[in-house]
């Protein structure tokens, strides 16, 4: 089996990544041999009797800047001589990063480590990201208090694309984003429901019916949802997403004999 993919958060709140890695994928993941996360205090590595990790902002503004020091320090006894590579990144969570997607998610998840920085304040001095940051991201155009939560979606996004992890290997080949079109609705069982009908060619067992329908109703979700993603690739999405009732669906085998 390949090794873990290694997940270092420096933090001040390490206790929030208790609640991810104990419940499902992610769980999973670490249970399976696919991840390990590990949250560090960034407190452990300050000197003074208040625990101090945050100070003025040289220049004077308003609020408080995370200082240096616990980072450094934390990375010399954590990571001594860490080295950024291609696999070995140090990804600091900000609004002002690129903004994070599913191909990024992708490329994270090919990493041996993840070494993640989350701010708190008005944000980290920059020497830190100077020194450390092969990444910058974002998870959307919104201010969050902390890099946590931030912290705990790239997890989320990387473990699930891990080898194992999933139950369906297919599914996050063929769901939103992984071919630049958003998929396509989906039902489950009673085909009727207080009057409201499965749309009948799914009961149809005509699969190339099927698919053609899927891949319309995928084209006109992203054509009124988010025409942004077709103007980027007008052709890939579509080809991506064939082929999706090809092979053998493990989980979807299992959970439709549950459901009988
Ligand atoms: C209040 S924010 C600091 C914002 C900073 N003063 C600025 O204007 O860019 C505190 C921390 O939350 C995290 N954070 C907030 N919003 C985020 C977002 N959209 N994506 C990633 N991290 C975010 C970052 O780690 C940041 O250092």
């Amino acid at each position: 089996m390949k090794q873990a993919l290694d997940v270092r958060v420096l933090t001040l709140f390490p206790g929030m990544f208790e609640t991810l890695t104990g419940h499902s994928i992610v769980k999973r993941a670490i249970e399976k041999g696919a991840l390990t996360v590990r949250a560090h205090d960034l407190r452990e590595y300050t000197h003074d009797r208040h625990r101090t990790a945050d100070d003025r902002p040289f220049g004077g503004g308003p609020g408080m800047l995370m200082k240096p020091e616990p980072i450094f320090e934390a990375m010399d006894d954590l990571m001594p001589g860490f080295r950024k590579t291609k696999t070995r990144r140090f990804v600091y969570l900000t609004p002002q990063g690129e903004p994070y997607t599913q191909r990024k998610a992708e490329e994270l998840a090919q990493c041996r480590q993840i070494v993640l920085l989350c701010g708190h304040y008005e944000g980290v001095d920059q020497r830190a990201v100077d020194r450390y940051a092969t990444d910058e991201i974002s998870i959307g155009d919104y201010v969050l208090t902390g890099g946590e939560l931030p912290a705990m979606v790239l997890i989320d996004s990387v473990a699930r694309l891990l080898p194992g992890t999933l139950g369906c290997a297919q599914s996050k080949e063929f769901e939103s984003f992984s071919g630049d079109l958003l998929e396509y609705p989906q039902y489950t069982r009673p085909a009727e429901y207080r009057g409201l009908k499965v749309p009948p060619v799914l009961l149809s067992g005509n699969h190339q019916a099927i698919e053609a329908w899927r891949r319309q109703q995928s084209l006109e979700r992203t054509r009124t949802r988010r025409p942004d993603l077709l103007a980027k690739a007008p052709d890939r999405g579509v080809k991506a997403k064939r082929g999706k009732e090809k092979g053998t669906c493990i989980r979807c085998s299992e959970s439709s004999k549950k459901n009988k």
